[in-house]
């Protein structure tokens, strides 16, 4: 029912006001607020993101409970984890909070990192709920859409992270999908703001195998947005290469490090196969050949056959007629 929705909007914006306020105000909260600061990120973005700190103790639960708010209410909110006798605990202790808004800007989930190295999951995220849809949020995009508007581009991150890297160098039109693979509604409410899509997930492998994965989504779901690519280097994510090599070098290789998906998937294939083997061969050919058929220009689509062409001796008319066949196939 409405009623229940609207009152556990209201749990989320008083949790993330009350997470804030030990973060930032409170003794119990200055390992947070050192762990935070340790990672680059001063008040003014702590204060922008509304980060918190979920202490050691329980926090929401008692305060919650002090209001009268019933406990249907608390146990569908999912900020609390119900143990085997239905006895509600918060679900966030001893992390550092990052509230997840969605595109009108309320509050509609946690993510709380660990801030020891130690064997817990480095974050713990809200599970859906009435007000939470995984597959439909990005984070960040709340404050990001307008300069998306203005700028028609868009960035992709993996992390929080790294959209608050990017932040912090002038670039405030990023999101993350956070670590989960993006989904075509994620890929249809970014078609509406957008024209370009900058992917610049983590330059490692999970990140590089997961960059293969949203270009062939993008392209199967939206022939309106142009994709690049980031390139970083030495398997880093953007917040690590801030912290490496400095803010002006990573709002550089956010504007220009960039590949064309293309290039990209080249590259990516070339290393799944030996080129030197005559069927592997064959298959990367192929592999390439279904991109290219992707690509919604017909001219680039020429060039890329014509280099293809050149690269491994083969004629161009083969090559295109193998393409035509792959122009009709349904993507998925
Ligand atoms: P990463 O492992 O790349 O983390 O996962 P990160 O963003 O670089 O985090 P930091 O810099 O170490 O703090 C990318 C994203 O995947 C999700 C988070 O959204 C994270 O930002 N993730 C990762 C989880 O949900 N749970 C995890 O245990 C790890
Ligand atoms: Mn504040
Ligand atoms: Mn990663
Ligand atoms: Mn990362
Ligand atoms: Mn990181």
């Amino acid at each position: 029912p409405k009623g229940k929705e609207a009152a556990i909007y209201d749990l989320y914006q008083q949790a993330a006001k009350l997470y804030h306020h030990m973060l930032v105000n409170t003794q119990a909260g200055d390992a947070a607020l050192n762990y935070l600061t340790g990672r680059g990120l001063g008040r003014d973005l702590i204060d922008t993101f509304n980060l918190g700190y979920a202490p050691t103790n329980e926090l929401l639960l008692p305060y919650f409970q002090e209001k009268g708010i019933e406990y249907t209410v608390l146990r569908d909110s999912a900020l609390f984890i119900e143990d085997d006798e239905g006895q509600l605990h918060d679900r966030f202790t001893n992390r550092v909070l990052f509230p997840i808004r969605n595109m009108a800007g309320q509050v509609v989930a946690f993510s709380g990192r660990r801030m020891a190295n130690d064997d817990s999951p480095k974050y713990i995220n809200s599970p859906e709920s009435a007000i939470f849809k995984k597959s439909r949020e990005l984070f960040n995009l709340d404050l990001a859409k307008q300069m998306i508007r203005k700028s028609k581009t868009v960035f992709l991150f993996e992390g929080y992270m790294d959209v608050l890297a990017a932040y912090t160098t002038g670039l405030p039109n990023g999101v993350a999908s956070m670590g989960t693979s993006l989904t075509p509604e994620q890929v249809g409410i970014l078609t509406r703001f957008a024209e370009t899509l900058i992917i610049a997930y983590d330059d490692d492998e999970a990140g590089q195998k997961a960059t293969a994965r949203a270009i062939k989504l993008v392209q199967a779901h939206s022939n309106k947005l142009a994709i690049k690519v980031v390139r970083l280097a030495e398997k880093l994510d953007p917040d690590e290469y801030l912290k490496k090599y400095g803010a002006t070098a990573l709002q550089n290789a956010l504007q220009h490090s960039l590949e064309t998906p293309l290039t990209f998937m080249r590259k990516y294939l070339r290393n799944n196969y030996n080129l030197a083997n005559e069927a592997e061969k064959l298959a990367y050919i192929e592999a390439i050949l279904k991109v290219i058929a992707q690509s919604p220009n017909q001219i680039e689509r020429q060039i890329q056959v014509n280099e293809l062409a050149t690269e491994f001796a083969i004629k161009a008319t083969t090559l295109e007629q193998q393409l035509s066949h792959f122009e009709q196939e349904p993507q998925n």
